[in-house]
């Protein structure tokens, strides 16, 4: 996955990602409370703290460029190297990026070096794998994100003395992400929806088109309703996403 796709697809971001209480409670409670953070992959600042010294790392122009004005100051440059100096700050974190990085070992090495603690938050792709929308209707983004660290490799990278929390998606999820729709599917038919979901971007068009056309059958005649029966019952899922904190 390459790390340029935000210069083309981040348009509109802030309007489908916004982020969502229950996982910024999540991460301020893995977060603690450094004095400096310094935010890699920063996007447009979804779920940074404004009530400390942040410095924000984004490498593409376009999503900087969507960053509140209120949001802390924003470099451009990339994970795998950090224009700062070692230890410089508390904590530092990765927020649902690294999956992006051309490099993402040497971006977490990067971040060891210039923080005290890091933050990761990332998916397992294998249980990112095994959501319906990708298992019924998109089944080739499964091979894209074959290529996505697993949390294990993560958390062997970063270290012993590495804290793995689950993060499961609340049913009514406010983050638009891919699977935040997991107990409303009719969302996935509407193509402003889709949009913030930048891993859709690396499937064929037409494929695409395709599965979203099932689903809407699926929908229409209640083989979804059937096949997803359990789902409807749940408040939270869990598909994969995990904070890791390192040193906990
Ligand atoms: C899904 S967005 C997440 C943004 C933000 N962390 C959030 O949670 O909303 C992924 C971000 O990673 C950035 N990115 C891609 N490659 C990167 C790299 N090599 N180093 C740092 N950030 C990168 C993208 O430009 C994009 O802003």
């Amino acid at each position: 996955m390459t790390d340029d796709i935000y210069d083309h697809i981040g348009n509109d971001y802030t309007q489908g990602r916004r982020p969502d209480p229950r996982w910024q409670a999540a991460l301020d409670d893995v977060l603690g409370q450094p004095r400096t953070l310094l935010n890699v992959g920063a996007g447009t600042g979804s779920y940074e703290p404004r009530d400390r010294y942040v410095l924000a790392v984004e490498p593409s122009k376009l999503m900087i460029s969507q960053r509140p004005a209120a949001a802390a100051p924003a470099l451009q440059a990339s994970a795998e190297s950090l224009p700062v100096a070692d230890k410089q700050f508390d904590a530092a974190m990765a927020l649902v990026t690294i999956h992006h990085w051309q490099d993402w070992r040497a971006g977490l090495r990067e971040m060891q070096r210039v923080a005290r603690r890091v933050i990761v938050l990332h998916f397992d792709p294998d249980i990112h794998s095994a959501f319906w929308l990708v298992r019924d209707y998109l089944p080739t983004l499964a091979d894209v994100w074959r290529e996505v660290p697993s949390v294990q490799e993560v958390a062997t990278h970063l270290g012993p003395g590495v804290e793995v929390r689950d993060l499961p998606v609340p049913w009514d999820c406010v983050d638009g992400f891919l699977p935040a729709y997991w107990r409303r599917p009719e969302a996935y038919l509407d193509p402003q929806v889709r949009q913030s979901m930048s891993g859709l971007r690396f499937l064929d068009p037409d494929e695409l088109t395709q599965g979203i056309e099932q689903l809407r059958s699926d929908l229409r005649d209640g083989t979804w309703r059937r096949r997803n029966r359990q789902l409807l019952k749940a408040d939270a899922l869990d598909v994969g996403w995990r904070l890791i904190a390192f040193p906990t």
